[in-house]
């Protein structure tokens, strides 16, 4: 095969693999073009959550962790490659640049980016060993985010501005409209969270989960969060850039914990309201700003995971420009 063929082959196949990524209420608000040896990637503004999501902080986590995705099929291939960021569209452009024998833990973040997947039961008493935490927060460093993890008594505060957030989102109609069109029921279009995924009552935890105002068919288990573990994902800086990056550290921290058999359940609710992200901000010693707060946990392995979210089609997300 022609090398310009064999890139592109490449690239198609990390497209396509980057449909896997998480992103928020399973929008996948991103787009890919196949141009001249490189693969491009564009936010897309019909899958933003306008309302919960104005300023475009959790598309952009989430066209980063579409992002990161893509890199790693790339790297189970063995594929060297540069990515060129910028704050406007496209939001990256990836160049492979030479092919070489693939890294063993390639193949197994490649693997580990095909079990992930968002799971809303309750965590078991068992905590996350100490050196596993260690291990997490290595691997948000290495991709340019740390991990916070919270003490008991920033739990309590953190319980308290999910809750705060919790109650201005489900107090803004236009915000409960536009969720009830992308939560519950089959979603046979390949978008948005199914009624599977979601658990039958919210559990009873100190930190609540997310409330998505409908009922699930999840069996969520009895369980507490006494044992669960709390982190922010947080940075440096707070703009467009900053959180496509963020993205791909939230993707790296998830394949690892993913790894690790650590269960990852986003909050990203006292993100999302200004007045609660102030809150974390004040909880990470106001040396960076929050991107993600989230609850990691082990999940009782005798209980089977809630079922794959849907996803869009190839075609209908990447782009192949001929020549
Ligand atoms: C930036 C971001 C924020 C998210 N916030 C939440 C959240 O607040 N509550 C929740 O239950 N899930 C949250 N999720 C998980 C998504 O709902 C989930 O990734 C999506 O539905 C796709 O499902 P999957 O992760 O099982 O593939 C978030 C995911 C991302 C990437």
């Amino acid at each position: 095969m022609r090398h310009a063929d064999e890139v592109k082959r490449a690239l198609v196949q990390a497209a396509d693999a980057a449909r896997f990524a998480p992103s928020i209420h399973n929008t996948q608000p991103w787009r890919w073009v196949v141009r001249d040896g490189a693969l491009e990637l564009y936010g897309v503004a019909e899958r933003q959550l306008h309302e919960q999501d104005p300023s475009g902080r959790m598309l952009l986590l989430s066209c980063g962790t579409a992002l990161h995705h893509a890199r790693v099929a790339l790297d189970a291939e063995g594929w060297r490659h540069e990515v060129e960021y910028s704050a406007d569209e496209p939001l990256a452009v990836i160049r492979p640049v030479r092919q070489v024998p693939a890294r063993p833990e390639a193949t197994r973040h490649f693997q580990m980016l095909q079990v992930r997947r968002t799971d809303r039961r309750t965590v078991t008493d068992e905590r996350v060993p100490e050196d596993t935490l260690r291990h997490l927060a290595k691997v948000t460093k290495e991709t340019g985010s740390r991990l916070h993890v919270l003490g008991r008594d920033q739990v309590i505060a953190l319980a308290v501005a999910v809750d705060r957030a919790q109650h201005a989102e489900s107090a803004d109609g236009r915000l409960v409209a536009e969720t009830a069109a992308w939560v519950g029921g089959e979603r046979a279009e390949g978008t948005g969270i199914p009624a599977s995924a979601l658990p039958e009552e919210v559990p009873l935890t100190t930190v609540a989960e997310r409330d998505f105002g409908t009922r699930g068919t999840l069996a969520a288990g009895g369980g507490h969060d006494r044992a669960a573990t709390y982190a922010v994902l947080y940075g440096d800086g707070d703009g467009p850039e900053d959180w496509l990056r963020a993205g791909e550290a939230l993707s790296a921290l998830w394949l690892a914990a993913t790894e690790q058999a650590v269960n990852l359940l986003p909050l990203s609710g006292p993100v999302e309201i200004a007045y609660t992200r102030r809150t974390l901000r004040r909880m990470l010693g106001d040396v960076g700003f929050p991107y993600l707060a989230m609850r990691l946990g082990t999940l009782d392995p005798a209980h089977s995971a809630p079922p794959r979210t849907p996803r869009l089609p190839a075609g209908q997300i990447i782009d192949i420009v001929p020549g």
